[in-house]
C-alpha cells in the first residue's frame, strides 16, 4: 500500500490546496463524525464516518477524530481514543498510514478544538452534530463541489482497495449460490455470504438484498425470511464488501435450472450486461449507456417473446421497457455505495440533468479515466407496474401467460463494478475477481 498510498495522499493534498485557493479558504478541517442515538434511547446507530475523512485514512470506526489540512504542511490527525471500559476504544495508531500524519491523541472530544486552530479562514467539512465550540462545520459549497467532482476519478491506491473489495465479495457470492442450490432460506443464504467474506452485518457497505423467487421483483427487498420457500426457483442477491472504507456493489441472479424460459432470460441479460460494460469508455456520456440499456431491454423482451408486434424503438418510446427496467443503469462507486458527485456537469457544481422520463438514474456525467461505475441492468416482473402496463394500449402486445410464468422467478439483475480506463476497453473488477476463483 505504501507507495500508492503516499501518492494518493499527495494527490488529495494537491486537490485540497487547489480547492482551498479557489474557494477562498486557508485551511481545511474534516470531522470524522459522531455516533447518533435512537430517540429516547441510549443505543447508538451504526456509526457512519464522514467520507471525506476516510478518503485520507483507512479508519472507519473513529468518531470524534479530526483532520487538519494546511497548504505546505503534513496533514494533522487529532485522534480520539477515550478511556472507555464499556466499549473497545480505537487502538493506538498503527499501520503504514501513521508515518504520513502528525498525530495528536485526545481522550475527550472537546480537546480537539485546541489542535484545530489556524490563522485565516477555516473550511470545516462535517455533519452539524459534530460541531464543537468554535469549530462548527460550514461545509462551503464551492469547496465541496471541487472535491466531490474530483472524487469520481479514483487514484491507483483507491482502485486497489476497490479491486480488493470485489475479491472479498466474489467467493461470498459463490457461497450464497451454494446455499441457495441446497435449498437454504434467505437468512441462511445471508449467513453463508457473511461467513464466506468474513464480514458481520456491521461491516457491509450496504444492507444485503437476498431475494428468493418473487422477492426478486422488489428492487430493494429489505427482509430475509428465516424459512425457506417450498420451492426455490431463483435467487437475486445484491451484496458487497468493503476494504478500508471502499465498497464493492455486486448483484448476481442464479436459478436452479428448472425453467428453460427463465434460463433463456438470464442468458440474454448476461449478454446485454457484458455489452453495456463494454460501453464504459472515456468520453462516453453515461446517460447514453442508460438509454442503451433500454434499447437492449427492448431487444430481450422481443427475443424472449415477452412482447410481440412492437418495435424496439416503440417499446422504449412508449415506456414499455420502463415497466420491466424501472431503475438506473448504475452509479458512481467508491467510499460510498452511491458515491457523491454523479450529477455534476463541472467542478463548480453545474447540474447535469437526467434524461427526461428517467428519474432514477444516479449518474449523468461524461466518463473519465479512473471513474468507477456500476453497470446493473435488470428485468423484473413487478406486479404494480405490470398491472399499470396491462391497462394501456401497449398492454395488448404483452404475452401475459409468459409473464405469469416468469413472474414466479421475480426478476434478474446482474451488477458489476467497472473502471473507465484512459484508453480502450474498461476493467471489470468484479468479473476479474470471480475469474481469479476458477
Ligand atoms: N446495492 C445498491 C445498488 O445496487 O445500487
Ligand atoms: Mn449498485
Ligand atoms: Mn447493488
Amino acid at each position: 500500500m505504501s507507495t500508492l498510498y503516499a501518492r494518493h495522499l499527495a494527490e488529495l493534498q494537491r486537490r485540497s490546496e487547489d480547492a482551498l485557493a479557489r474557494s477562498g479558504y486557508d485551511a481545511l478541517a474534516i470531522a470524522s463524525g459522531i455516533e447518533k442515538y435512537a430517540f429516547l434511547d441510549d443505543r447508538p446507530y451504526l456509526f457512519q464516518p464522514n467520507p471525506h475523512f476516510k478518503h485520507w485514512l483507512p479508519l472507519t470506526a473513529h468518531p470524534h477524530s479530526w483532520l487538519l489540512i494546511r497548504p505546505g504542511h503534513k496533514p494533522r490527525l487529532v485522534y480520539y481514543q477515550p478511556d472507555d471500559y464499556w466499549h473497545v476504544p480505537p487502538s493506538d495508531p498503527s499501520g503504514e498510514w501513521v508515518a504520513h500524519f502528525e498525530i495528536i491523541v485526545i481522550s475527550e472530544p472537546a480537546q480537539a478544538r485546541q489542535h484545530m486552530q489556524v490563522d485565516g479562514r477555516l473550511a470545516i467539512i462535517g455533519e452539524t452534530d459534530a460541531a464543537l465550540e468554535g469549530l462548527q462545520p460550514n461545509n462551503p459549497e464551492a469547496l465541496l463541489n471541487l472535491l466531490h467532482y474530483q472524487r469520481a476519478c479514483k487514484t491507483e491506491h483507491e482502485l486497489e482497495q476497490m479491486r480488493a473489495a470485489s475479491r472479498r465479495a466474489a467467493p461470498a457470492h459463490l457461497a450464497a449460490r451454494q446455499a441457495f442450490l441446497a435449498g437454504a432460506s434467505e437468512l441462511e443464504i445471508h449467513r453463508a455470504y457473511l461467513a464466506a467474506c468474513g464480514h458481520t452485518d456491521r461491516d457491509l457497505p450496504y444492507t444485503n438484498i437476498v431475494a428468493l423467487n418473487e422477492h426478486g421483483a422488489v428492487l430493494h427487498y429489505q427482509y430475509q425470511d428465516a424459512v425457506a420457500p417450498a420451492e426455490s426457483r431463483a435467487l437475486l442477491i445484491d451484496a458487497g464488501a468493503q476494504v478500508n472504507g471502499y465498497a464493492s456493489d455486486i448483484t448476481r441472479t442464479w436459478s436452479t435450472g428448472g425453467s428453460a424460459e427463465f434460463d433463456a432470460l438470464l442468458a440474454a441479460m448476461e449478454r446485454e450486461q457484458l455489452g453495456l460494460v463494454d460501453e464504459v469508455r472515456k468520453g462516453v456520456d453515461y446517460r447514453d449507456i442508460h438509454l442503451s440499456a433500454h434499447r437492449r431491454t427492448a431487444r430481450v423482451l422481443r427475443e424472449l417473446g415477452i412482447v410481440q408486434g412492437l418495435s424496439e424503438e416503440a417499446l422504449v418510446a412508449e415506456r414499455v421497457t420502463a415497466t420491466f427496467f424501472p431503475h438506473g443503469i448504475g452509479h458512481l462507486l467508491g467510499l460510498q455505495v452511491h458515491d457523491i458527485g454523479g450529477f455534476m456537469a463541472d467542478d463548480s457544481g453545474t447540474p447535469s440533468l437526467k434524461p427526461e422520463g428517467h428519474p432514477y438514474l444516479r449518474l449523468t456525467r461524461t466518463l473519465a479515466p479512473g471513474m468507477v461505475v456500476t453497470i446493473e441492468p435488470g428485468l423484473y416482473f413487478i406486479p404494480t407496474l405490470l398491472s399499470k402496463l396491462r391497462a394501456t394500449p401497449q398492454g395488448a402486445a404483452v404475452n401475459w401467460q409468459l409473464v405469469e410464468r416468469l413472474a414466479r422467478f421475480g426478476g434478474v439483475r446482474i451488477e458489476d463494478d467497472v473502471v473507465c480506463r484512459a484508453e480502450g476497453a474498461p476493467e471489470n473488477i468484479t468479473r476479474e475477481a470471480f475469474a481469479a476463483l476458477d
